[in-house]
């Protein structure tokens, strides 16, 4: 992860922690940290506000020193463990995201779609979708 990647990061992190429990809450937001003696990495995800089967992952990070060393992955299973039908996700197509494609795709999600101009004028939004079989149904 870039420098500059790390400290959006970080910002984003600080942003979610000053708004307190019950206002993340109250927005349906719902924020997991990894921690020993400091943050090693952190996912936020909420409900699909049209079915409360599927949600969203709308952000995770794990530090630059933590990275490689499966956080990504248990912080995903957390999420998991709760039986979503579906993860939803958008990332970036840019090369700076390349790695966190390849967790996606390790992961198992498959990317749905490519979102035109989604982040920005120059920047695409890629849908990646993973199906959780043993999901909550209808
Ligand atoms: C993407 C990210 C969350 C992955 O978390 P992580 O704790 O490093 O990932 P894990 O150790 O759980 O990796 C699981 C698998 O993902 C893949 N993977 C993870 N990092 C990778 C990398 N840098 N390059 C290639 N594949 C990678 C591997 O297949 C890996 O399995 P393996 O260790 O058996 O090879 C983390 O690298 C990160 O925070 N990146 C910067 C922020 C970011 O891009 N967030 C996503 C925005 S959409």
């Amino acid at each position: 992860m870039l420098e500059r990647d790390a400290l959006h990061c970080r910002s984003q992190l600080k942003l979610y922690f000053s708004l307190g429990r019950a206002k993340l809450r109250q927005l349906g937001i719902n924020l997991l940290v990894a921690k020993e003696k400091r943050i090693l990495g952190f996912i936020c995800s909420r409900n699909d506000r049209n079915t409360e089967n599927a949600v969203w992952i709308d952000w995770l990070a794990v530090d630059p020193a933590s990275q490689c060393k499966g956080i990504g992955t248990s912080l995903l299973k957390k999420i998991e463990e709760t039986r979503p039908s579906h993860l939803l996700l958008v990332t970036s197509p840019f090369a700076v995201h390349r790695a966190a494609r390849k967790f996606y795709t390790a992961s198992g999600f498959k990317k749905a779609a490519v979102i035109p101009r989604y982040f920005a004028a120059d920047e695409d939004g890629l849908l990646f979708v993973k199906t959780i079989s043993t999901g909550r149904q209808f």
